[in-house]
């Protein structure tokens, strides 16, 4: 075994989670504000992340940030004159959540100075992650609470070794949005809550491919369980797609590389509930079906969504049988506005 040789057995207690992008598809919401910051309901988007890892049983987590993006450092920090003011005021709920996303892990931050691609971000986590198998998050990407897919990505790293990165099958027609993944079926059972198929080898990786051109159409998601090897192959991994030093090609350098040098990657293929907040269309989609699965708010919101979707089909003349339904006031909702 060499020096960049990994101990496989080494539990996952880190997490990476790269926050310096511009955001410029959220313009002009992010000129002053980190897109990380952007509410999903009532909550940043990126504390949905820490929440994710920290559900995972992962407490030590990394944000690599940029210029502009105090506000999540803020955000992750005590506020005591607003806890002492809630204190007085004996709000224990907003306490609660005021506290909550400083509380769900140890918070570290290292600054990626500059915006030389994903790639580049993870590579700034080398120091703290100190030869440990790790995991790497993407804000863009929520995954729902009820689906554990770092935490069965976390079990195959602890089964397999290597790394793994979380594959989502999608329609061909988007794959150059993505990293592309050719694979094969590899035996691996009872791990997790993953059935058969589930878990796959990865033997091929391409950075947004053209769509003609893509080995498959199982795109890499914003979750990867990353074993410590990637770091000396970042290293030496020249710019790809956009001039920017991409973790796709890492990975699929990691692919090719011996088990017993860090190598080897397998896939998760996720077949949950995820929400895409990456652009402005898929954010939208992604406040209401969280709205609407909040209990707080789920029940009233989403009669008055039923009654605006039928009205608004009246309204396009696209369902003429929906005239009845949308004049009849749903039972014990308020009136929509
Ligand atoms: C990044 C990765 C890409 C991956 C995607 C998932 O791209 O480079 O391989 O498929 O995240 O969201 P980005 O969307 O940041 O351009």
């Amino acid at each position: 075994m060499s020096a960049n040789s990994t101990n496989t057995s080494a539990p996952v207690r880190k997490a990476v989670i790269p926050v310096a992008g511009r955001g410029t598809r959220f313009l002009p919401a992010t000129k002053a504000m980190p897109k990380e910051m952007l509410p999903v309901v009532d909550k940043p988007a990126v504390e949905y992340v820490v929440e994710e890892v920290s559900g995972a049983g992962i407490t030590d987590v990394l944000l690599v940030t940029g210029r502009g993006k105090g506000a999540i450092e803020d955000h992750f920090d005590h506020t005591r004159e607003l806890e002492t003011a809630l204190e007085r005021k004996g709000d224990t709920e907003k306490l609660e959540a005021v506290k909550r996303s400083t509380n769900l892990a140890h918070i570290h931050f290292v600054r990626q100075g500059e915006p030389k691609g994903l790639g580049h971000a993870v590579l700034q986590g080398k120091d703290h992650v100190a030869g440990e198998p790790f995991a790497v998050l993407l804000g863009d990407d929520l995954i729902d609470a009820r689906d554990p897919l770092l935490t069965d990505m976390i079990a195959v790293r602890e089964r397999l070794g290597g790394s793994v990165v979380a594959l989502l099958e999608v329609d061909p027609a988007q794959i150059n949005l993505y990293g592309a993944a050719a694979v094969e079926g590899v035996e691996a059972t009872g791990i997790g809550s993953l059935g058969e198929g589930d878990v796959v080898r990865v033997t091929e990786l391409v950075e947004k491919p053209p769509v003609d051109e893509a080995p498959s159409n199982l795109a890499v998601i914003g979750r990867y369980v990353l074993d410590p090897a990637v770091f000396g192959v970042l290293e030496n991994t020249a710019p790809g797609r956009g001039g920017e030093i991409q973790l796709t090609d890492a990975l699929q350098t990691l692919a090719g590389m011996d088990p017993a040098e860090g190598g080897g990657v397998y896939g998760v293929v996720f077949r949950g509930r995820r929400y895409d907040t990456g652009d402005k269309l898929d954010y939208l989609k992604a406040v209401v079906q969280l709205a609407c699965d909040r209990e707080d708010l789920g029940p009233d919101f989403g009669a008055w969504l039923g009654e605006y979707v039928a009205r608004r089909r009246v309204e396009l003349g696209s369902d003429p049988d929906a005239a009845g339904r949308a004049a009849e006031p749903v039972p014990g909702t308020p009136s929509a506005r």
